[in-house]
């Protein structure tokens, strides 16, 4: 039975990543969605209301599952045998992608499986969706329906607690 694990910050599910989760589903037996948390990045939602809204969006399919994860990707890997990381690959990831997929091949073996992003969504990423929604744009065609809503939401949210803290 092989197992693989879907790694991301997700922060939010996009229409590219819920594709290769799809697709990474017909390849494996099993398929763990990990929501990590980016250090580097500044996070619009917790955690936990990725992992919510990432377990709704996957509800379709009967074998992914999605979880937290902290630490390092491939202890998580060990942990929870997983056989392999897949991923999906825009044309300007791929330096990073190749360096942090050879980095966990080094650190434990562990091989990463890189998926084309659908030629739709190959300009579509979780920072990009933040910040067109952050500065007013509209985000509705690169998230499912309710991510969408929850984004929307979210940085409303946000706008109204910095006009409160003036
Ligand atoms: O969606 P992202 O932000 O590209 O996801 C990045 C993520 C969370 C998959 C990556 O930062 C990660 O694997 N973090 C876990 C920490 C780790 O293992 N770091 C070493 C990578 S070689």
């Amino acid at each position: 039975m092989t197992r693989a694990v879907c790694p991301g910050s997700f922060d939010p599910v996009t229409h590219g990543h819920l594709d290769v989760i799809e697709r990474t589903s017909r390849m494996v037996d099993y398929v763990v969605v990990a929501v990590g948390t980016n250090i580097s990045k500044n996070a619009l939602f917790t955690p936990d209301e990725r992992v919510e809204m990432l377990a709704e969006e996957c509800a379709d399919w009967t074998n992914v599952e999605v979880t937290l994860f902290r630490g390092l990707l491939v202890d998580f890997c060990t942990a929870n045998d997983i056989d392999v990381i897949s991923k999906g690959l825009r044309a300007t990831d791929f330096g990073y992608e190749l360096q942090m997929a050879q980095m966990n091949r080094q650190l434990t073996g562990v091989d990463t499986l890189f998926l084309p992003t659908a030629p739709e969504w190959a300009y579509v990423s979780s920072s990009l969706v933040r910040e067109v929604a952050t500065l007013g744009g509209d985000v509705r065609p690169f998230l499912p329906t309710k991510i969408a809503a929850r984004t929307m939401a979210k940085v409303a949210s946000r706008h109204a607690g910095a006009a409160d803290d003036m």
